[in-house]
C-alpha cells in the first residue's frame, strides 16, 4: 500500500512539472472551431490543424511532425521581431505561392487547396498566424 502512495505521488509530482515546463507565456490560440467563427475562420482553422500544423506546429512554433525535422526549421510565428517586421501580403504570397516565391526554403509548398483562393479563407489564415504571435 505505502509503495502504491508514494509511485502514485511520484507520478503526479511529474505531471505537475512537466506540465508546468510546458506552460505558454499566453494562451495558444484554439484551433478549434468556437462559437461566433465565420465559416471561412473554421475551414481556415481545419486547414492548418490538418495541414499546416504538421511543419509549423500547433502553436506555430516549427515544431510541427514534419517541420521538427526540416533544415533549417520553420520560424516560430510566436517571434514577436518577425511579426513586426513582416507584412500581411508576404504572408499571403508565402501561403499561397509557396516559399520560394520569396526565397524562402521551398519545402513551404505553394498552395494546393482551392477553397484558400478564397479572399476570406486566405485572411483567416493569416489571422491564425498573426494569432501565434506573443
Ligand atoms: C511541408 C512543411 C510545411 C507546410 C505543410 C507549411 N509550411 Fe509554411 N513554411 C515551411 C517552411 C520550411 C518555411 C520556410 C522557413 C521559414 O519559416 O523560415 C515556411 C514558411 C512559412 C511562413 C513564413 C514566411 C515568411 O515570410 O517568413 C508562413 C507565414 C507560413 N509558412 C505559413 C504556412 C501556412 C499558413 C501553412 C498552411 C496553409 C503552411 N505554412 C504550410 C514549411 C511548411
Amino acid at each position: 500500500m505505502m509503495k502504491l502512495t508514494k509511485t502514485l505521488l511520484a507520478l503526479t509530482l511529474i505531471a505537475v512539472v512537466t506540465g508546468s515546463c510546458k506552460q505558454p507565456k499566453k494562451e495558444p490560440f484554439n484551433l478549434e472551431p468556437v462559437a461566433g467563427d465565420s465559416e471561412p475562420m473554421k475551414f481556415a482553422k481545419k486547414h492548418y490543424r490538418d495541414f499546416c500544423s504538421t511543419c509549423h506546429g500547433f502553436t506555430g512554433e516549427g515544431d510541427g511532425i514534419v517541420g521538427a525535422k526540416l533544415t533549417p526549421r520553420p520560424r516560430s510565428f510566436a517571434l514577436t521581431s518577425w511579426q513586426e517586421q513582416t507584412t500581411d501580403e508576404r504572408i499571403e504570397k508565402v501561403i499561397l505561392e509557396g516559399g520560394a516565391a520569396v526565397g524562402l526554403n521551398p519545402l513551404m509548398a505553394q498552395n494546393n487547396e482551392p477553397r484558400v483562393e478564397e479572399p476570406e479563407v486566405l485572411q483567416a489564415l493569416v489571422t491564425i498566424v498573426r494569432a501565434m504571435g506573443r
